[in-house]
């Protein structure tokens, strides 16, 4: 007979409830849930701890093969502790009443979802966000993603990604912020803390959760799930970071990776896991696997069979297993065999509870059941206005010939490509409940201005985004002779980029460069609006092209936004947070490479160069036009000369030389010149977005100590070296000014 001692266990956490208004992520040394954890824990039978440490999905939908039916049996039987892919007041109300009322110690639910970047509201894909490289409003987007979710029912978001990638060929890439760990690192403090808050006291916040730990964004030929291998200096200098910064801004959940790190599979990798995140980082939360990626540790060649491989990820620091039911099956028996203890298995369910006290569940197992709250929260005008807004922040203006933007008001427009009139892939991969049909298309968005403004506005689709009919290009082109000007949007299907979605060749799918050349051919100019989720490569439009603005996928509001920059009612302000290649044998190509004993010399044959293409890319990282120009003044730093204890000035005036306002995201970068290791030839190391009138100036000033000038030394030490530095400055990564200064014992 089921237990009904639920009231019981209320009275008894009622009687521990001492302080809870604690913040999120809380490294207080006196764990103030500690007695109310314990007094749950030691109520649970061996399975019910297990139950704690198992998540499944419920069958709304997937993301892999569904190993497990049945869920609400798991529930009510104490074996699943925590839910993702169920979502709405009304659906999670219903499993959290089967886990408080029908399971025999009442341990509410945790239901967990990507939201990566939105939940029914969209926003532009994370890659793009990071290209506003404003902090306040991805943050921004990162809490309104968090209410809307809390509103739905939700406790846990399965973000931010905040894997490094130069690997354009990683469909993923477009769920994280590019290829720089310090712009990485900034961005997933933004992110942790835009959806966590600072504590869970109220029901706007969900937990964050840091992913992939760790590496998973260097993928051996940028395939998907493939083996990741980099010396430990790389490891740590550039691809820990952005997790680190994670942790350091309490994201109380943590994912590991799909891939091996050195031979050994993330899931299993007590290195990582313990030594790493918990010992070195500090981190308190729990760590879920990503889906039943214990289970791949067979594949792996890691684990003989499941039943090892959950032991293999217990013992490494594992607390909750997703989807693998791998814990669920065997774990008991490695228990009974003394293989794993079940001291690690009450601190992995402590771990757990724990976090559901700190979301006030225990109190309130309903807490984020409210009807009333999910209609006003959920795609309300205010959020979808937010969406529209930050869009327009993340469109980066590649190539803008002859002023051909802003489109002067009163021209005929065709607007062509198969993008143009398409909702469904503005929401993009990853797109929680987003509605595609519910978004506002770049055809929309026109028709709204051509019915105001009365303009001509004629359109054809020219095309499919994949496939080979060039049937439709006779009406793109037939309208394009007779408008004043081109718009082509043009780009990925959403299925083209994020997860199992890797490309070798990362051209524009299809024929729609060779509808782009016809367009071209009329004489007419062409703007080219680019719609994907990894950079591209397009040699021939970056060459012909009038106009290239590279869009992402732009969210709910997406026309809207487009629209507002080819009108120039928002100047781009944007800038790249991923190199662009030119051709995919470049890859992968990043700003902040070695010099190399050869460097980079066109004229000769014997150095580090190719013979059929430059070094250079593109679009660089830190690249994006505006409607305005900015001057630089010459770089200034404060002194010559600095001790490990002295602040290092770099100041630069920008003014705004052109006729319209505009915003302008100023770099620093350094470079190290002799290292006990070698150094890349730049690093990011500070950045500012300024905002200025025609004529405006404003003078920028960076501040850094020795701390930005640190690294992984030759012995593994992170600090800096004596030596000769460059700090420099510009607009993006190419064009620089530099300063040489000295840093002394
Ligand atoms: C992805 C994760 C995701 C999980 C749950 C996996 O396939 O790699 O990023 O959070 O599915 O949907």
């Amino acid at each position: 007979m089921r237990l009904r001692i639920w009231p019981v266990l209320a009275l008894l956490l009622l009687i521990n409830s001492c302080k809870t208004n604690v913040p999120a992520g809380s490294k207080q040394t006196v764990d103030p849930y500690r007695s109310q954890v314990d007094s749950v824990l030691a109520l649970m039978t061996l399975d019910e701890k297990i139950g704690q440490m198992t998540i499944f999905t419920t069958d709304w939908e997937s993301t892999g093969p569904t190993i497990r039916e049945g869920y609400q049996n798991d529930i009510r039987n104490g074996n699943c502790g925590a839910l993702f892919n169920s979502h709405t007041v009304a659906f999670t109300r219903k499993l959290q009443e089967i886990a408080v009322k029908e399971s025999r110690l009442g341990i509410p639910l945790l239901f967990g979802y990507d939201v990566i970047h939105g939940y029914k509201t969209i926003f532009p894909i994370p890659l793009g966000e990071s290209c506003s490289w404003d902090l306040a409003a991805i943050e921004q987007s990162a809490a309104i993603a968090a209410a809307e979710s809390a509103a739905a029912g939700l406790h846990w978001t399965f973000a931010p990604m905040v894997d490094i990638s130069r690997e354009p060929r990683w469909g993923r890439v477009m769920e994280g912020a590019g290829e720089d760990p310090y712009l990485g690192s900034l961005i997933a403090r933004a992110r942790v803390h835009g959806f966590q808050g600072d504590n869970f006291n109220g029901t706007d916040k969900i937990l964050a959760c840091i992913k992939h730990f760790a590496g998973y964004g260097a993928p051996i030929a940028g395939r998907d799930y493939n083996t990741v291998d980099m010396s430990m200096r790389m490891f740590r200098d550039v691809y820990l970071p952005p997790y680190e910064a994670g942790i350091a801004a309490g994201a109380r959940t943590i994912m590991t990776s799909f891939n091996e790190l050195d031979g050994v599979p993330s899931t299993g990798n007590k290195w990582l896991l313990n030594d790493v995140l918990r010992k070195e980082n500090g981190f308190t939360g729990f760590v879920v696997t990503d889906y039943t990626s214990i289970n791949e540790m067979v594949n792996h060649g890691f684990a003989a069979d499941d039943k090892h491989a959950g032991e293999l990820a217990a013992n490494a620091g594992v607390d909750m297993d997703m989807q693998g039911a791998v814990f669920q099956r065997y774990l008991k028996e490695s228990i009974a065999a003394g293989v794993v203890s079940e001291k690690t298995v009450d601190e992995a369910v402590r771990r757990i509870l724990r976090i559901k006290f700190e979301l006030g569940l225990f109190k309130d197992p309903f807490k984020y059941c409210n009807e009333a709250r999910e209609k006003a929260e959920v795609f309300s005008q205010a959020n979808l206005e937010a969406s529209r807004a930050i869009a327009r922040k993340s469109i980066v203006l590649l190539k803008n010939d002859n002023k051909t933007l802003p489109l002067t008001k009163g021209k005929s427009i065709a607007l062509v490509g198969p993008l143009a009139a398409d909702r469904e892939n503005l929401i993009g991969a990853w797109s929680g409940a987003g509605e595609g049909d519910k978004c506002v298309s770049v055809y929309d968005a026109f028709r709204e201005r051509a019915a105001k403004d009365g303009f001509r506005l004629t359109h054809a689709k020219g095309c499919a985004i994949q496939g080979d009919d060039t049937s439709g290009f006779s009406e793109a082109v037939s309208i394009s002779r007779d408008a004043d000007i081109i718009i082509a949007v043009v780009g990925e299907s959403k299925e083209m980029s994020g997860e199992a979605s890797s490309r070798a060749f990362i051209t524009l799918p299809g024929v729609q460069e060779q509808m782009i050349k016809e367009l071209v051919a009329t004489g007419k100019p062409v703007v080219v609006v680019l719609m994907n989720g990894r950079p591209l490569t397009f040699p021939w439009i970056a060459e012909h092209a009038a106009a290239i603005v590279e869009t992402w996928w732009t969210g709910s509001r997406g026309g809207l936004a487009i629209a507002d920059i080819l009108y120039g009612d928002y100047n781009p302000s944007a800038k790249l947070t991923m190199t662009f290649p030119r051709d995919i044998g470049q890859v992968p190509i990043f700003y902040s490479q070695k010099n190399t004993g050869r460097p980079y010399d066109p004229n000769t044959k014997w150095n580090s160069r190719y013979q059929d293409i430059v070094n250079s890319p593109q679009y660089p990282f830190g690249f994006g036009l505006s409607y305005t120009t900015f001057t630089y003044d010459s770089l200034k730093v404060s002194g010559k000369q600095y001790t490990f204890k002295d602040t290092i000035v770099a100041s630069v005036k920008i003014t705004n030389t052109g006729s319209v306002k505009g915003e302008e995201i100023v770099q620093l970068y350094v470079r190290d010149l002799v290292g006990s290791v070698t150094r890349p030839v730049k690093e990011l190391k500070g950045f500012e977005k300024v905002m200025l009138a025609p004529g405006e100036s404003k003078n920028v000033i960076f501040k850094l100590t020795s701390n930005d000038l640190a690294f992984h030394t030759a012995d593994m030490t992170f600090k800096a070296e004596p030596g000769t530095f460059w700090i420099m400055a510009g607009p993006d990564s190419e064009r620089l000014q530099k300063r040489e200064i000295r840093l002394i014992e």
